[in-house]
This record gives C-alpha cells, sequence and structure tokens, in this order.
C-alpha cells in the first residue's frame, strides 16, 4: 500500500444514479455526462467507462486538456463535447477528430471556419446564446451577424446544438431570472428558426434545471453532479422530496474515502495537542494520527471541526489539520488498533459521513469538496 487513503467508486449506485436520471429525462433526450473537474473528483478514466456500460454516449469537458484525456479512455461510439477553453491548434485537432465544442464569440468562430474550410472537413458546433448568467454566450445585438456568417458557411460545420447555461437553477432564489433565462432562450431559438437554421439539439439544463425545471429539459441535457449522486442543492432535494415513492432519496453517493489509523497514544490532562494551542486536553485523552491532511483535501478549515468514522462511531478532529495528518480524539474507543480502518466520507457500519455534512462544516459547497480531491488518491471501482 503505498498511498495514505484511497476512494472507493461504486459502480451500481452509478447505475442506479444514471437509471433514474434517465426516467426523469425520458427516451427521447440524450444525457451527456459532465465530466469537467476530473469527473468531479471521481477521475475521467473512472467514470468514462462506467457511463458507457450504463448507457452514456455523450460526454461534456471544459478544456482541450480534459478532452483529449477522455478521447483516449472512451469507444468510438462516444462523443466529447468541449464546453470552454479552447485555443486555436486545440480547433484544429477538435475539428480533426469530430470532437464538439461550444462557439460563444465571433473570434472563436471565423477561426473555426477558417481552419475547417482548410482541413475540407466539417466542424461540430454548439452555439451558446447569453441568456443572463453573463459567462459565455454571444449577446443579443451579436446575434443578426452570427446568424447571417452561419448562413453563409454552412457548407463548415454541423449546427450540432443551440444552448445556455443557467444562473443557479439550484435556488429558488433565481426563479424569476432562470424563468426569464428560459423564455430568452426559446426566443433566441425561434430567431434561429426563422432563418433556416435548426439545431440538431436543443439544450440548456444542467442537473439542478432536470430536477426542478421540466421545460429546460429538451434534446439533450448536460448531467454533472447528480450522476455522482449529489443534489445540486437542499432546495433541490426538497423540490423532489414529495414527489418520490416513500420519500426515499434516489441519489446514491459513489464514493467513500478511507484510511487507516496511523498511530494510537495517550496524552496527559492539561496538554495542548499538535500545533499551537488550539486544543487543550481537560482530561487524559487517547488520540489516533490519521494520514490524511489539508495536502489530500482535507480543508484545514476543518481543525477542531471534522469528523472520521473509526470502529462504527464518529470521532472528532481535534487540534489543526496538518498538511498530512490530522488527530481524533479515540478516547470512546478503547480496543482502537493502529491499521484501524477510518472512513472520512461514506458508511462504516450504522454510521455514515455525508459530502454535504462534510462541506457544510469547511464552508464549501459539494462540487468544491469534490473537485478538490486529489487526482493521485487511488480511485478504485466496487461493486
Ligand atoms: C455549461 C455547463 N453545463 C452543465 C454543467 C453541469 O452542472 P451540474 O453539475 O450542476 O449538473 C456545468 C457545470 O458547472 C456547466 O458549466
Amino acid at each position: 500500500m503505498f498511498h495514505t487513503s484511497h476512494i472507493e467508486i461504486s459502480k451500481s449506485a452509478y447505475k442506479k444514479n444514471i437509471r433514474y436520471l434517465k426516467k426523469l429525462v425520458g427516451p427521447d433526450t440524450v444525457i451527456s455526462s459532465v465530466i469537467k473537474g476530473n469527473a468531479y473528483g471521481h477521475g475521467i478514466e473512472n467514470i468514462v467507462p462506467l457511463a458507457e456500460i450504463s448507457g452514456i454516449s455523450h460526454f461534456s469537458v471544459f478544456s482541450a486538456s480534459e478532452a483529449l484525456q477522455a478521447n483516449s479512455i472512451k469507444s468510438a461510439h462516444s462523443t466529447l463535447m468541449i464546453m470552454g477553453l479552447l485555443d486555436d491548434e486545440e480547433i484544429e485537432w477538435a475539428i480533426k477528430n469530430d470532437v464538439e465544442f461550444f462557439v460563444f464569440d465571433m473570434g472563436r468562430l471565423h477561426k473555426t471556419i477558417e481552419i475547417a474550410s482548410k482541413l475540407k472537413k466539417k466542424a461540430h458546433l454548439h452555439i451558446e446564446v447569453e441568456t443572463g448568467f453573463h459567462r459565455t454566450g454571444f449577446d443579443s445585438d451579436e446575434i443578426p451577424e452570427l446568424v447571417q456568417f452561419l448562413k453563409k458557411n454552412q457548407e463548415h460545420f454541423y449546427f450540432e446544438g443551440l444552448c445556455t447555461h443557467y444562473a443557479g437553477a439550484e435556488s429558488i432564489a433565481n426563479y424569476v431570472r432562470i424563468r426569464e433565462q428560459i423564455s430568452l432562450y426559446r426566443k433566441y431559438n425561434r430567431y434561429f428558426n426563422r432563418h433556416n437554421l435548426i439545431p440538431a439539439r436543443k439544450h440548456t439544463a444542467c442537473s439542478a434545471a432536470v430536477l426542478t425545471y421540466p421545460t429546460t429539459i429538451m434534446d439533450m441535457v448536460r448531467i454533472g453532479i447528480a450522476q455522482y449522486g449529489f443534489w445540486p442543492s437542499t432546495e433541490t432535494q426538497m423540490f423532489r422530496f414529495k414527489k418520490e415513492p416513500q420519500n426515499t432519496n434516489p441519489l446514491k453517493r459513489l464514493i467513500t474515502w478511507k484510511t487507516r489509523v496511523m498511530v494510537v497514544k495517550n496524552v496527559e490532562a492539561g496538554q495542548f495537542i499538535g500545533y499551537g494551542s488550539s486544543f487543550l486536553a481537560n482530561k487524559k485523552m487517547k488520540i489516533a494520527i490519521i494520514p490524511v491532511g489539508y495536502s489530500n483535501g482535507f480543508s484545514r478549515s476543518l481543525s477542531n471541526m471534522g469528523r472520521v468514522l473509526i470502529r462504527g462511531k464518529r470521532v472528532p478532529v481535534i487540534g489543526t489539520v496538518t498538511m498530512n495528518t490530522m488527530t481524533v480524539n479515540v478516547s470512546d474507543i478503547p480496543n482502537i488498533e493502529k491499521g484501524d480502518e477510518v472512513v472520512i466520507i461514506g458508511k462504516q457500519k450504522r454510521m455514515n459521513i455525508s459530502v454535504a455534512s462534510f462541506s457544510d462544516l469547511s464552508s464549501q459547497v459539494n462540487y468544491q469538496t469534490l473537485t478538490r480531491l486529489p487526482a493521485d488518491i487511488p480511485r478504485y471501482i466496487v461493486k
């Protein structure tokens, strides 16, 4: 064992999540599995094959470097789509490899058409329109020029999609803004259609939109967090709660993060534990040193706050989390031994530590906690 911790990824949980999401979106809607951010920390190399055996054949990434990685793993039948960064050289690579990509400014569009005509190969384009998120997307005053340019250059591209992204569909506070985005997107779609530019797929929805705004489910949906078994927010979960049979949670977490006890020792009352003086033992204590610290993705803000599971008990982190270790109070586990299993995220016997509780304590959202899990922690697929 050459690593201080490992992550297990549940194949059956992933399959259940996809089954649930497929039922929600219906048989005519394609699910694009969003695998940016190292597949939300799960590892692109793990999720792509899992998704493919679960019936997914479309993947969304942020950058060309992620696409390059996914391209070497995916099967020949699957399609990749780059939603973000792509420089000129990468456009050429994408066209040559039939990788689809978002176009959200005239500069990228001109370059794409220039390269596609030089290569004599059509580019697979998704035109992103700005509907109110204000990140990427063509603004309303650019649309007429865009449409004319697209009409003139139709022999150089496939119009694969017309898309946009919502500005926080996971929160009811954004309801008005999301509704405005939906109606603006429809308006743009009608405008494109009037000019005989018909996208193969209309797509706007991320997980939260699929779960709470059914009208956003169009020809394709781009699902990230939900496929990994997480709710985009508690509000989203509550919205669905009443609709599920027996009010069960249909989304199953894939990951369990585990390590082992490195050292067990006793500390006398009146001693400070760890760096500085943030924790004072007020009685004789038994402590365990765990070989996971902030360099391994266990946030330093969980000092004196976090919890881990050992022998089926939830035990508190005491003192400051260091670069490579944390210390936990195991006074209530008299038979604890070096080498005992420690669960940082996941279930042990009847106890559970969710990513959400971990995230809440460290003031992060699930997305952040997951994508901050270092890529070098080994991930294993389990049943
Ligand atoms: C453009 C785009 N589409 C879809 C997604 C997937 O979002 P989620 O993980 O909430 O499903 C993201 C993620 O941030 C995104 O940037």
